[in-house]
């Protein structure tokens, strides 16, 4: 094989491509709400059915406690390496509804780009190396390299079952390089590589006052109002430097080196597609860091949902006896994920005054990662993508969370590539989310390159 007949292989079937991976972002696979379970049993056959027909002999759809993960490998190549390749089949919800352009499981394309929920986050990515895989076998006979794949259900939900698959089959798992493609480039044309990710607690917190709701003009002025006092916990939770008000949040914040600050900040970063991406009138962050440090490098805390009392149409005088917040922290190495939620359940106790009652719960955590770049793989990795995409790829952060690559790397201790084909305004968990067709499309000749040029000769 030559890398032109893989090139070749590859460019003419972006037509084929294409229209497959249409068939698999029509599967809305939700795994956040429970009526769209037999959604997400179509799209573990889906990606099991694309293994097989990808050359994979052993594929199998794992049930566990919430949603399946599908495994498949292929150990044909001896002494060639084996890497495991990790990615999600599970999307987030479509709402709104009525903000999309077109509609959410009706892929299609438009300027360039195809439109539709998971076509960046993951859907698209893990296609791209469903049909790298495929091409390499079609073109080879056989894969040059051993292949592990593990592609989940569950990640848009914390990943809650695959923990407990990775204990239970570390043997099955064992490779010597984790590859994920569930992240984003820097930019457009700018290929990239992330070493780092931010970890993840989420909490929600349910506070009572009255024991039922009260009329305001015959009970307001003498009782607490929970939704007040919500509002107000949340209001201190930062100062003015934008700074999380918790205290020993930030003990245990690794300090950047001096050298990694200014690489991250010399990258081709542009401010003004961020601000193009976000459209705030204004912006803010922590005094003292610069935009993509905020991003990557420092935990935060945000409010993510609050809610209570009426909400519908017109007027209605009420001093509810509930309110109600979903938050998280994002958390940046070295920071403990059980630590940090101790200390925020204790402040957050702290604050509140004896007036109303408080149920605090941990949702879910995940850890942060970032970790050091220079296996000989990392090196494959850029050469490859400069095959794919006519450029040299950097290597950033990212401020995003995938709790498996932490597990993985805890556990084993092996590289993790995690090489992005989405762009940062391309509306993952948003109304119009898409995916450029020439990282698609590109991202695939990457990776079949990539994979061959992990084969020892
Ligand atoms: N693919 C994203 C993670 C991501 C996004 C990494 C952007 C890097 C850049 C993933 O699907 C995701 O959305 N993760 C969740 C965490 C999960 C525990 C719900 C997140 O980051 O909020
Ligand atoms: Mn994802
Ligand atoms: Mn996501």
């Amino acid at each position: 094989m030559t890398p032109e007949n893989l090139t070749a292989f590859i460019e003419g079937r972006r037509d084929q491509h294409l229209a497959e991976l249409s068939e698999f972002l029509r599967i809305p696979s939700i795994s956040a709400k429970s009526e769209h379970k037999p959604d997400i049993e179509r799209g573990a056959r889906w990606v099991a059915d694309h293994l097989r027909a990808a050359g994979f002999k052993t594929v199998q759809i794992v049930p566990t406690n919430l949603h399946p993960l599908v495994y498949a490998e292929s150990l044909e190549a001896p002494r060639q390496p084996t890497i495991l390749f990790y990615g999600h089949y599970d999307v987030q919800p479509p709402e709104p509804l009525e903000i999309w352009t077109s509609p959410a499981f009706e892929p299609t394309v438009r300027d360039g780009n195809l439109f539709g929920r998971g076509t960046a986050d993951d859907k698209g990515q893990v296609h791209i190396h469903i049909k790298a895989l495929e091409s390499l076998q079609k073109v080879n006979g056989k894969l040059p390299i051993n292949v592990k794949v593990l592609i989940e259900g569950e990640e848009e939900v914390g990943s809650v079952s695959l923990w407990d698959y990775v204990q239970k089959n570390k043997e099955k798992l064992k490779a010597d390089a984790l590859v994920v493609s569930d992240t984003s480039m820097l930019g457009k044309g700018v290929p990239s590589i992330t070493y780092g990710l931010r970890g993840l607690n989420y909490y929600q917190i349910e506070l009572t006052g009255p024991e039922r709701d009260l009329h305001s003009g015959v009970y307001g002025g003498a009782v607490p109002n929970p939704l007040t006092i919500l509002t107000e916990l949340f209001a201190r939770l930062h100062d003015k430097n934008f700074r999380v008000g918790v205290p020993g949040f930030y003990n245990q914040v690794a300090k950047l080196s001096k050298g990694e600050r200014k690489a991250l900040n010399a990258l081709p970063w542009e401010k003004k597609d961020f601000e193009k991406a976000v459209g705030a009138p204004g912006y803010c962050g922590e005094k003292g860091f610069t935009t993509v440090e905020r991003l990557w490098t420092r935990p935060t805390l945000e409010l993510n949902g609050i809610w209570g009392g009426y909400q519908g149409e017109g007027a209605k005088t009420v001093i509810p006896s509930k309110a109600f917040a979903k938050f998280s922290t994002r958390l940046v190495p070295h920071q403990d994920p059980q630590k940090i939620a101790q200390l925020v359940e204790k402040h957050i106790r702290k604050l509140l005054p004896k007036t109303v009652r408080c149920k605090f719960d941990v949702l879910s955590t995940g850890k942060p990662w970032a970790a050091p770049y220079h296996h000989p793989i990392f090196q494959k990795a850029q050469a490859a993508l400069e095959k794919g995409f006519g450029k040299k790829a950097v290597f950033i952060r990212e401020g995003g969370s995938i709790p498996f690559v932490t597990q993985m790397y805890d556990t084993f201790k092996v590289p993790c590539v995690l090489i992005g084909f989405g762009l940062p305004d391309e509306n993952a968990h948003a109304p119009d989310e898409h995916i450029a067709l020439e990282n698609y499309f590109g991202g695939i000749k990457a990776i079949a390159h990539f994979y061959s040029a992990l084969a020892t000769r």
